[in-house]
């Protein structure tokens, strides 16, 4: 696909292709900003640790795949976990680093980790930027441990997500542009499918942010670009169960034993 991004570097804006991941450099400093390009991955870090139960043992490894710069890690604070990210932008993991996560560079799809050492696996927003998505999700089941949890986030692959993921999405701050290529999406029944084929019995729910919350926060970010100085934080909005798994699902399983 020739779609194209147009990234915000210092240097002014590179066009890079759809889902290549030197996009995450160009936004490197957008992680943290609550209200940036990736605040939604903020508001869905915080309904993925909500699937994470407290560590049932000392030392407990949650692994988390395509960590990004581990906006995970302050909703896990309290749960017990050694918390260990994976994630092939070194920019990325070096924020990451800074905020409590044990970082490893590499690929989702041939992770360097042991067999069963992980008690719980995370990957949020990672499935459908990677082209082999059965693979890294082998590698999830691979790392969990018998009695482990996995839990993610993800794009159904249908007309609707690539219409309000992409189309719609992608115009708005919420979602960087570009940073989506709808032809990786992922079919939820394959993901369920492919899970039970490793041993994890996988559940999925359709989530979606809060639309009153929604639309406030995009008042907020509007009056922002129109101000001069500083305008208060609001509330950011919360993720919340929806019915259908038809765009945005989040899944929770455990690995048999
Ligand atoms: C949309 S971001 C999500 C980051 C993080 N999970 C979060 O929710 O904040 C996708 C991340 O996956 C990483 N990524 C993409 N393909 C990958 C792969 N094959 N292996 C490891 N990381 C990958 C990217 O570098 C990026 O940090």
């Amino acid at each position: 696909m020739r779609d194209v991004a147009a990234a915000g570097a210092s240097t002014g804006p590179r066009v890079l292709p759809r889902n290549d991941p030197r996009q995450y450099d160009d936004l490197a400093g957008e992680w943290w900003r609550p209200d940036g390009a990736f605040a939604m991955l903020h508001w869905l870090a915080e309904a993925r640790a909500a699937l994470v139960p407290p560590a049932t043992r000392p030392g407990a490894l949650l692994v988390d795949l395509g960590c990004g710069a581990g906006l995970l890690a302050p909703h896990l604070a309290g749960k017990g976990y050694r918390h260990v990210g994976v994630d092939l932008t070194r920019s990325a993991l070096v924020q990451a680093a800074e905020h409590g996560v044990r970082v490893v560079q590499g690929d989702a799809t041939a992770v360097p980790l042991p067999d069963g050492c992980a008690d719980v696996v995370s990957a949020g927003e990672l499935l459908e930027h990677v082209p082999a998505w059965p693979r890294a999700v082998a590698e999830a089941c691979r790392l969990l441990r018998p009695g482990g949890v996995l839990v993610l986030d993800t794009l159904n692959d249908t007309a609707l997500a690539r219409l309000v993921a992409v189309r719609i999405a992608e115009r708005l701050p919420t979602v960087p542009r570009g940073i989506h290529d709808p032809r990786l999406f992922v079919d939820a029944r394959a993901l369920v499918a492919e899970c039970a084929r490793h041993g994890v019995d996988l559940r999925l729910r359709g989530i979606r942010p809060q639309v009153r919350g929604m639309l406030a926060w995009l008042l907020r970010r509007a009056r922002a670009s129109r101000t001069v100085g500083a305008v208060p934080a609001g509330r950011a909005p919360r993720i919340v169960p929806t019915r259908s798994t038809a765009v945005l699902y989040q899944g929770r399983g455990v690995r048999k034993g």
